[in-house]
């Protein structure tokens, strides 16, 4: 039997949920793997929401972006996810990715609590 990581399998479903101009939210962006593929699948004519609290998400994020050659379909909030409802009207998102823990190479101290 093959082995999947868990990551795997929540892009699996990510990837049945999503179309093309698509609006979604990454709520922890971390290193960008999450946000590069909404981004890919909201395309061009879609939008990307994508918060940390960290600056070390947003620069390795930004990074993973450029490096994907993601469509400029995305906005990087250095921001908590508690604000969300500042930046999306109830019933416009797409799909909102959540994944908790910390920053993968970051500091482990840091990390989503209730
Ligand atoms: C496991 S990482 C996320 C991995 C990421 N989705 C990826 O694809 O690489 C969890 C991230 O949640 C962030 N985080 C913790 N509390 C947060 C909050 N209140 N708002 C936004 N991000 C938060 C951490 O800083 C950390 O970067």
């Amino acid at each position: 039997m093959k082995n999947y990581q868990i990551t795997q399998w929540c892009a699996a479903f990510i990837r049945q949920q999503v179309h093309e101009g698509d609006f979604c939210i990454d709520a922890t962006m971390g290193n960008g793997n999450d946000t590069l593929l909404l981004s890919q699948l909201c395309g061009e004519s879609g939008k990307v929401l994508a918060f940390d609290i960290q600056e070390q998400a947003l620069n390795a994020t930004q990074k993973k972006l450029t490096a994907g050659h993601a469509p400029e379909n995305y906005r990087l909030l250095l921001e908590s996810h508690a604000n969300i409802a500042e930046y999306a009207a109830p019933d416009s998102v797409s799909c909102i990715v959540f994944n908790f823990g910390y920053l993968p190479g970051g500091d482990h101290s840091l990390a989503t609590r209730g």
